[in-house]
């Protein structure tokens, strides 16, 4: 297989795989990291392509969140990948940036190294950035029953320590936090009216929650 036939045949699987998931972690979630990653990854002729998409596209395959046993689910992604023909090594490279790319409350104990860690791990983030990150969040919020905002003050918020579980609190928690932390200066370009929308869209919403506007 060439790597236009192994990236169709890897886009198909996942399609299929997640026509089932719709918290904010569906197929389209899926296709907008892919396609913020070719988009970086055009900046970086060195960087191994099929590495990058085959990361991206794959990157929620094993995730907790998704599957009832990573494990199983991690090894099913080695097979799937060894049927296509990829060499050992080239997987493995692919399964860190996998397992390097979540955020985990900030906790994953593993960090981006490559230049593909890095460029997936940014394009996963610029999706919990900005307007579809602020519906994405939402639908999260309320496919786990909690409350878009129970009235902390902003200033606990800013804080950001010990939060209530809410969909504004998660902002706080997480959104706000993550344009810091991108890689590329491409990812960072485009974080930046996204990060100014969610402010806004912020200051728009205590408004109307205190009746000011
Ligand atoms: P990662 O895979 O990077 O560890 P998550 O999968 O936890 O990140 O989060 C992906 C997106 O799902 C977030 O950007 C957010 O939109 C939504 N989400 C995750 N956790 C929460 C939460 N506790 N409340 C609201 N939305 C959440
Ligand atoms: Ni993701």
């Amino acid at each position: 297989m060439n790597h236009k036939e192994i990236i169709q045949s890897i886009q198909k699987e996942m399609k299929e795989f997640f026509t089932q998931e719709h918290t904010g972690h569906d197929w389209y979630h899926i296709e907008r990291v892919w396609k913020n990653a070719r988009k970086i990854a055009a900046n970086y002729p060195e960087a191994n392509q099929l590495h990058i998409e085959l990361a991206a596209l794959l990157h929620d395959r094993y995730d907790h969140k998704i599957v009832d046993n990573v494990e199983k689910a991690k090894l099913e992604v080695r097979d799937l990948l060894g049927q296509h023909g990829l060499s050992k090594e080239l997987i493995e490279k692919i399964l860190y940036s996998i397992d390097a790319v979540g955020f985990r409350n900030g906790k994953n104990p593993l960090q981006p190294i490559s230049i593909e860690d890095k460029i997936v791990q940014d394009a996963d983030r610029l999706d919990a950035i900005g307007a579809i990150a602020i519906a994405r969040t939402f639908v999260y919020s309320g496919a786990h029953q909690r409350p878009i905002y129970t009235g902390e003050s902003q200033e606990i918020l800013e804080k950001a320590e010990q939060l209530e579980d809410t969909a504004i609190g998660h902002f706080y928690e997480k959104l706000l936090t993550l344009s810091d932390t991108l890689h590329t200066p491409e990812a960072r370009e485009i974080a930046k009216d996204r990060h100014k929308f969610m402010r806004e869209y912020l200051n728009q919403f205590f408004a109307e929650w205190e009746g000011l506007k």
